[in-house]
C-alpha cells in the first residue's frame, strides 16, 4: 500500500509547525536580522503635505550630523529607466516614489533617505532634513471627488462592470425591495513585523534580504526598476512576520535601500517604522457600496444590484473589487455590478486580506439580512432559498460546493434554533443579546509553481520551492505533502523556501500558495520516489535488485515488495550506497478547469453579541463557523489561520479605522495605540470546523486556499447580530458605540 492518500496519510494531520522551535528559540532569521559586515542603517523621511512640489530640501544639517553617510533625495538620486516606472505590473511592481522628481502625491510619501553608521544616528539625522513645499490643492474629500469617479480598465482580468439577465424586469416582479448604502473606512496593514529590507551589492550583483510575500516578484520588479538582468538579483526571505497583502508588492523602500547601498558600496538596512506603515506601503481603500435587492414574497431573489466606489491614488489605479461577490453568491436571474474609482491624494491602496471580498461581502450579507427582515423570513432560510449551484454571471457550476452542510453544521453548533427573531427580544441580565449570521466566501486561485526534491546520502530528503511562509505554515504543510508523496515520515523531510535561487513559485497572496506549490511538491516527490525505486532495482547490493518497479511500495521510509517480505530495505540504506544524490524537479500548473468551473470556497458564520443598552458597548463572546475549503492539509494550521481571519473580521467590524486629517491628508492615528485592533480580552470563543470535501477538480491534492476566507462573513454577521440585539442597523464601519447610540432605528 502506498501512502498517497486516505488513512495512513500524513496529509490533514494536526502536525506541529516544523519551524516552531526555531521561532520560539529566536533561531528564525527575519529580514532585518541578517548580520552583514559593515552594515549601515537607513531611515526614510516622509512628506508632510498631500500634494505639491518640493521647492527646497535642505539636508545640510542632516549631512553634518554624527555618523551620517548619505542623504538621498531627488537632488542626488540616480536617474532610473522610465523614471522608475519600468517594472510597473502589480502585484509586485508598483508605481513607486524613487526620487525621480520633486512631486508630492500623498502625505507620508518618501522624499529622502538618511543613511548612518547606527540606527540611532540615522533616526536623529532624519529629523534634521528640512523640506519646503509649494503645496497644491489636494483631492481629499471622498464624497466630493466621487462626482468624478471613473471605471478602471479591468480588475485583474475581470471586467469592472458585469450584467446578466434584466435587472429592470427583475425589479418589476419583486414584491419586496431593499436598497441600502454601506461604507467601510481606510484600513492599514500592521503585521507584527513591519516591512524591512537589507540591500547588499557584490559588484553588479544585488542580494536583498526582504520581508516579502513574493521573492521572485521582488526580484523581477527591482531588477527592471534598476535596469538589471533578473538573474543579477537574489531575494532571500526565509521567515516573514505576517504578510496580508502589503508584502506582496515591492514598495519604494526596497528599491531605495538598493539605491543607497550602491552609492555607499556598503550593505544598507531599511526598516519601515510603525507610523510609516500608514501611507507608502498600501492599505485597504475607503469604500462606499450601494446594494439593491428584490425578492418575491417567498424569498426568491429577482435582482441584485451592487455598486462600488473606492478611492485610489492620483498616480496608480488599484481597485477594491467588492461587487464581484454579488456575481456568484446567490442564484439570482438578474444582476448588475459596477466598480468606480475615486482619485485622492493618498498612497495607492493595495491587497489587504480578502481584498474585495471582505468589504463586498459585508454589504451584500447585511443587505440579505435586511431583506430577510422585510420578508419576515429567517435569514438562514432566505439564503437556502437562493442557494446557488452556479455562478450567477457566468453560469459556470462550482467545482465543489458544500455550503449547505456548512450552514447546517454551524447553525447546530451555535444553537441558531434558540433565536427569537424579534429584535431586542433576547437578554442576559441587563445586556441585550443578538444572534446574527452571514455567508463567507473567497475564490480559489492557483498559479504555476516549481519544486525540487533530492535524496541526501543520510537518507533524508531536501525539498525546495521558492515560495514563502508568511506565518501560514507553508514549511509544515509542504513537509506533509512531500512526506506523503515520498512515503516517508515527515521528520525525514526538510523543506526549504524563501529564496529566488530555488525553483520559482507564485506570490503568497490570493490564498494560493498551498494550492499552487502543493501539486509541484507532490509531483517532484513522486518523480523522485520512482527514481529511488529504479535505483534499488539497479543496485546489485540491494535486496530489491532486478525487481519490476511497479511491484515496489514505499511505506514509512522502507522500500518493499508486499508479497515477498524478505525483499525490503530502507531508503537510508540505499542512499548510503548511492554515488551521487538523486534529484527530481517538477512544475505544476493549473489546467483549463476555470474555463468550465467556478472555483470558490465557502463558509457559514454565526455570531453572538452582547450590547450594553445604556452605554452601547458591544462585545462578541462567541463565533461559530464551518468552512468548505476542500481538504485541509493540516488541521491545526488551518484552524489557526481561520481563527486569525475571524479575529480580523471582528476587528474590521468594530475597531479598525484609519482616520485622515481632512486638511492635509495625513492619517492621524498612525500607531497601534490609536489604530485599534483586538486584544485577547476582546476575543471570546471561536469554534471552527471543516466539512472536508476534497476538490480534485481544482488540483490533485483537493485543497483550496484558506488564508483569506476567515475574515469574510464576520463583519456582516456582527452587524446582523447587533441589529438583532438592538433593532439598530449600522451600515458604516467600524460599528462603534457612538454610532450605535446616535442611530435611529429604521424598523
Ligand atoms: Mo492576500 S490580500 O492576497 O496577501
Amino acid at each position: 500500500m502506498t501512502t498517497d492518500t486516505g488513512t495512513g496519510s500524513v496529509i490533514g494531520r494536526p502536525l506541529d509547525r516544523t519551524d516552531g522551535s526555531l521561532k520560539t528559540t529566536g533561531g528564525a532569521r527575519y529580514a532585518a536580522e541578517f548580520r552583514l559586515a559593515d552594515l549601515c542603517h537607513a531611515v526614510m523621511v516622509l512628506s508632510t503635505i498631500a500634494r505639491g512640489r518640493i521647492v527646497d530640501l535642505d539636508s545640510t544639517r542632516a549631512e553634518n550630523a554624527p555618523g551620517v553617510l548619505l542623504v538621498l533625495s531627488h537632488r542626488n538620486a540616480p536617474t532610473l529607466p522610465e523614471h522608475g516606472r519600468a517594472a510597473f505590473k502589480p502585484p509586485a511592481g508598483r508605481a513607486l516614489s524613487l526620487f525621480q522628481d520633486d512631486e508630492v502625491h500623498y502625505n507620508r510619501q518618501p522624499i529622502a533617505v538618511v543613511v548612518a553608521d547606527t540606527f540611532e544616528h540615522a533616526v536623529a539625522a532624519a529629523a534634521l532634513v528640512d523640506a519646503r513645499y509649494a503645496p497644491e490643492v489636494a483631492l481629499l474629500d471622498f464624497e466630493r471627488e466621487r462626482a468624478s469617479a471613473y471605471a478602471p480598465k479591468e480588475i485583474y482580468g475581470k471586467p469592472p462592470d458585469a450584467c446578466w439577465g434584466d435587472v429592470d424586469a427583475g425589479a418589476r416582479v419583486a414584491d419586496v425591495h431593499v436598497d441600502a448604502t454601506f461604507t467601510t473606512p481606510m484600513q492599514n496593514h500592521n503585521p507584527l513585523e513591519p516591512h524591512a529590507t537589507i540591500a547588499d551589492w557584490d559588484g553588479e550583483h544585488l542580494t536583498l534580504y526582504d520581508a516579502t510575500q513574493y521573492v521572485s516578484g521582488v526580484r523581477d520588479a527591482v531588477a527592471k526598476t534598476l535596469g538589471m538582468p533578473a538573474d543579477s538579483v537574489r531575494v532571500v526571505s526565509p521567515f516573514v512576520g505576517g504578510g496580508f497583502g502589503c508584502k506582496g508588492s515591492a514598495w519604494s523602500h526596497v528599491v531605495l535601500s538598493a539605491m543607497c547601498a550602491r552609492k555607499l558600496a556598503r550593505p544598507v538596512k531599511l526598516v519601515v517604522d510603525r507610523q510609516q506603515m500608514f501611507g507608502p506601503v498600501g492599505g485597504r481603500p475607503r469604500t462606499l457600496q450601494r446594494v439593491a435587492l428584490g425578492a418575491r414574497k417567498d424569498g426568491t431573489l429577482t435582482y441584485v444590484r451592487h455598486e462600488l466606489f473606492a478611492n485610489t491614488s492620483d498616480f496608480e489605479d488599484w481597485t477594491e473589487a467588492s461587487a464581484v461577490v454579488s456575481r456568484m453568491m446567490y442564484a439570482c436571474p438578474n444582476g448588475a455590478t459596477t466598480h468606480r474609482l475615486v482619485k485622492l491624494n493618498t498612497g495607492t491602496p493595495t491587497f489587504q486580506r480578502a481584498p474585495g471580498e471582505a468589504t463586498g461581502n459585508f454589504a451584500l450579507e447585511v443587505a440579505m439580512d435586511e431583506l430577510a427582515i422585510a420578508l419576515a423570513l429567517d435569514p438562514l432560510a432566505l439564503r437556502l432559498r437562493n442557494y446557488a449551484e452556479r455562478e450567477a454571471d457566468t453560469g459556470k457550476p462550482f467545482s465543489s460546493k458544500h455550503l449547505r452542510e456548512c450552514y447546517a453544521r454551524a447553525a447546530e453548533r451555535f444553537g441558531w434554533a434558540r433565536r427569537n427573531p424579534s429584535p431586542r427580544s433576547m437578554r442576559d441580565g441587563r445586556d441585550l443579546v443578538g444572534f446574527g449570521m452571514a455567508t463567507a466566501s473567497y475564490p480559489a486561485h492557483r498559479m504555476t509553481a516549481q519544486a525540487r526534491a533530492a535524496l541526501m546520502p543520510d537518507g533524508t530528503f531536501v525539498v525546495q520551492s521558492g515560495t514563502q511562509d508568511i506565518g501560514t505554515g507553508t514549511y509544515t504543510v509542504m513537509t506533509q505533502v512531500a512526506a506523503d508523496a515520498l512515503g516517508v515520515p515527515p521528520a525525514r523531510v526538510r523543506f526549504e523556501l524563501g529564496d529566488t535561487n530555488l525553483p520559482r513559485a507564485p506570490v503568497s497572496g490570493g490564498s494560493m500558495s498551498a494550492a499552487s506549490v502543493g501539486p509541484a511538491v507532490q509531483a517532484a516527490c513522486r518523480k523522485l520516489r520512482q527514481m529511488v525505486i529504479a535505483q534499488a532495482a539497479r543496485d546489485s547490493a540491494s535486496p530489491l535488485q532486478g525487481v519490476t518497479p511497479g511491484r515496489v511500495s514505499v511505506d514509512d521510509g522502507v522500500l518493499l515488495i508486499r508479497d515477498e517480505p524478505s525483499r525490503r530495505e530502507t531508503i537510508a540504506a540505499l542512499a548510503g550506497r548511492a554515488e551521487r544524490p538523486l534529484e527530481a524537479t517538477a512544475e505544476a500548473a493549473p489546467g483549463k478547469e476555470n474555463e468550465r468551473l467556478a472555483l470558490h470556497s465557502f463558509g457559514a458564520v454565526f455570531v453572538e453579541v452582547r450590547v450594553d443598552p445604556d452605554l452601547g458597548v458591544i462585545r462578541v463572546p462567541r463565533i461559530v463557523a464551518a468552512y468548505d475549503i476542500g481538504r485541509p492539509l493540516n488541521e491545526k494550521t488551518a484552524r489557526s489561520q481561520l481563527q486569525g481571519g475571524i479575529v480580523w473580521g471582528m476587528s474590521f467590524a468594530l475597531l479598525e479605522d484609519s482616520l485622515m486629517d481632512a486638511r492635509n491628508g495625513r492619517i492621524v492615528n498612525a500607531n497601534l495605540a490609536e489604530y485599534h485592533v483586538p486584544v485577547n480580552a476582546d476575543v471570546g470563543t471561536i469554534d471552527v470546523t471543516f466539512v472536508d470535501h476534497p476538490d480534485y477538480a481544482f488540483n490533485p491534492l483537493g485543497i483550496r486556499g484558506i488564508g483569506e476566507i476567515g475574515i469574510t462573513g464576520v463583519p456582516a454577521a456582527v452587524c446582523n447580530a447587533i441589529h438583532h440585539a438592538t433593532g439598530r442597523r449600522l451600515r458604516d464601519l467600524p460599528m462603534t458605540l457612538d454610532k450605535l447610540l446616535s442611530n435611529t432605528p429604521p424598523y
